[in-house]
């Protein structure tokens, strides 16, 4: 894939898509703290500490994870990253989370950044992609999956709790990827 990569959002404001890169952090941390509390907590790692994002900085050029931003004016408006595993009966299958802006949502930016990690891991080699999605707090995401022929494969019945403590249902959700663009 070529990047940087300019899109343009349903509003026909443009911004631009590339691989995240040393010297972002500054920027990284100031767009996760203008997430909501909820969205973040919904992720494995507490983005709001500088030793996960000093990590993930760490790790940039790993294989094992691809890591892309959008830009609107210099910020970032967008985030999404693509896991994967070197080795195990899980190889195949590719793990992503994907956060965008509360003021960029519902704008298609989701669906780009989607797209572009559907089209790694295609390139990857991999067979399928899985999002672990909790009922009553991911619902955007879970509609926004359906739409891309994301299947429910598994329900884990009150798995999840929220920051106020409530029990949640999980939905494991993947989609069997293609061989070939064209068969997408
Ligand atoms: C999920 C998320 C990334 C979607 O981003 P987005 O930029 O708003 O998504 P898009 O505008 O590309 O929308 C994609 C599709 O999902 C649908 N959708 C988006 N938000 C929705 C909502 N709240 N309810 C129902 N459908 C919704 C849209 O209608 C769209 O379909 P369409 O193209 O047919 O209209 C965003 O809501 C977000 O950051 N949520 C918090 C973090 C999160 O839950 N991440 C998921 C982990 S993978």
């Amino acid at each position: 894939m070529s990047y940087p990569k300019e899109c343009v959002l349903k509003d026909c404001e443009e911004v631009v898509i590339r691989p995240l890169e040393d010297g972002d952090e500054t920027l990284l941390t100031d767009f996760f703290e203008t997430i909501h509390e909820n969205d973040r907590w919904c992720m494995r790692y507490d983005t709001t500490k500088p030793s996960t994002i000093k990590r993930w900085f760490d790790n940039l050029g790993s294989d094992s994870v691809f890591s892309i931003v959008t830009l609107c004016n210099d910020v970032i408006v967008g985030h999404g990253s693509l896991h994967t595993r070197e080795f195990g009966a899980t190889k195949h299958v590719g793990r992503f989370r994907i956060i965008v802006l509360p003021e960029f949502r519902n704008k298609r930016l989701g669906t780009w950044i989607l797209l572009d990690l559907v089209r790694t891991a295609m390139d990857k080699g991999l067979e399928a992609l899985r999002a672990d999605l909790i009922a009553g707090m991911e619902d955007a995401a879970i509609e926004a999956l359906r739409k891309f022929d994301f299947f429910k494969r598994a329900e884990l019945k009150d798995y999840a709790v929220d920051p106020q403590g409530e029990r949640h249902d999980m939905y494991i959700m993947v989609k069997r990827l293609h061989k070939g663009w064209s068969d997408f």
